[in-house]
């Protein structure tokens, strides 16, 4: 199987380490956590007081991640209660709606989750951030970042966030068992795909797992078609301004999505991407694709890599990484600054994200990792990240401002229930005049 032939390939942790050297309409909740843990060079803040992170990470795996880099700043700041902000709902659409009145009102939380690359330039154009060039030169972290990362969080000539993760959202997860019991191999290519969802459909199986109800699923799937049909560099293309969504290769992705979906649960719109997972994991369906904070789920629930569910490059996508990064930046009128800089320093170092990354399912965004902490889909992903070909993702904030993200999300929404290939392709080629 896939996953075993790569340990065997590659005495992991040497290799790793080389590699390593080269390179969000659901509730709001607020709960202060607990717990202790150890020191890193985080500036202590002194006299008590409060520190708000709002987030979107609310599912097993995300959840615990975040709790984990909690548990160390509790450890390291005494007596400052922090108040876990989160709005359920993947990808952050809800988070983000939510996000933006609180800071139109003037009442941000001290930092917030925020995709490393485009998505960050709205709030820096909204004189919403600070910026964190000095503090990030004062932490070293600038010293252990791949340059492309930092690239990532410069706009304007100034670094904006700080990142403690790098995740693949391009990746097809699968339940182990079924594949085996239905003498089946995990789909490479498009055509390998549709001939495993059709025996598998003909089993009485759901080929695969799809969610809607947090509004970014389809347009998940759809960006991972995208680069299937396009390649690396074309698909990184189609987020540039002027791109031309003319080409008929957007209205073969979309045919070949309205066909994926056909082979999908129909209660898609009722599921999260968890729950997606899940079906998954419960041997009712075969396949799901998303990025690997599926992982993270997966590990919360106990499940093992290898044994219960296996991983592969979505179909048509062998030998990219389609990445994407979550940071946290400094709010404007913080109402907590210092402590909200002890949490970035937090989140940037190897302690915070050895501790959140091993649970989140995702790979440190530094290169001094302590990679023997990290599990065999980890490892594989490290590797990957510093061999493969990186395209960006465009739901998870990468490729393109928000503005147009929620354009591109908006049209393949409707398409995830209506399947309609040429208003989708209008939808989209519309969307494409707003990339900036
Ligand atoms: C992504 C985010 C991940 C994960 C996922 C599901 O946008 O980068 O960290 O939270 O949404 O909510």
């Amino acid at each position: 199987m896939f996953t075993t032939k790569w340990l065997k390939l590659f005495g992991v942790f040497s290799i790793l380490a080389l590699v390593l050297a080269a390179c969000g309409g659901a509730p709001a909740t607020t709960q202060p956590t607990a717990a202790p843990a150890q020191p890193t060079t985080a500036p202590a803040p002194t006299g008590g007081g409060k520190l708000e992170i709002f987030s979107w990470w609310t599912n097993g795996g995300e959840a615990d991640g975040l709790n984990a880099m909690f548990d160390i700043y509790k450890q390291q700041n005494p007596g400052i209660e922090i108040v876990n902000a989160t709005v359920a709902g993947g990808a952050g659409t809800n988070a983000k709606t939510v996000l933006k009145t609180r800071l139109q009102g003037g009442q941000p939380p001290d930092s917030w989750q925020v995709h490393a690359g485009k998505e960050l330039t709205a709030y820096v154009d909204a004189g919403q951030m600070e910026p964190l060039t000095q503090f990030f030169k004062e932490q070293g972290f600038d010293k252990v970042m791949p340059p492309k990362l930092l690239e990532q969080i410069t706009y304007n000539g100034e670094i904006w966030s700080v990142p403690v993760n790098i995740h693949r959202s391009n990746v097809l997860w699968y339940n182990i068992k079924i594949f085996q019991e239905n003498g089946l191999t995990p789909p490479k290519t498009i055509d390998d795909f549709f001939t495993v969802a059709e025996a598998l459909q003909a089993k009485g199986i759901i080929p695969l797992a799809v969610g809607g109800k947090d509004k970014f699923e389809t347009p998940h799937l759809f960006e991972s078609v995208l680069l299937a049909v396009f390649g690396p560099d074309d698909y990184a293309k189609l987020f540039q301004p002027g791109a031309d969504w003319s080409d008929p290769r957007v209205r073969q992705a979309a045919e070949i999505a309205k066909r994926m979906l056909e082979y999908s649960n129909s209660d898609r719109s009722s599921l999260g991407w968890a729950d997606a997972a899940q079906l998954v994991l419960d041997g009712k369906a075969a396949m799901t694709i998303m990025g690997d904070w599926a992982h993270g789920y997966f590990i919360s629930k106990g499940a093992k890599v290898g044994a219960d569910y296996g991983y592969a490059a979505a179909p048509g996508n062998d030998g990219v990484f389609m990445w994407l990064s979550d940071s946290f930046g400094l709010a404007k009128g913080a109402p907590n600054p210092e402590q909200a800089k002890a949490w970035l320093a937090l989140c940037g170092s190897r302690e915070g994200q050895d501790a959140f990354n091993p649970k989140k399912g995702s790979i440190p965004a530094r290169t001094d990792a302590n990679v023997s902490l990290y599990d065999e889909y980890l490892q594989y992903s490290i590797k990957a990240f510093g061999s493969e070909k990186l395209a960006p993702s465009v739901v998870h904030g990468a490729a393109a401002p928000e503005a147009y993200m929620t354009e591109y999300g908006n049209a393949l929404n409707v398409f995830a229930s209506d399947l309609d290939v040429d208003a989708v392709v209008e939808a989209l080629q519309d969307a494409a005049k707003d990339l900036k």
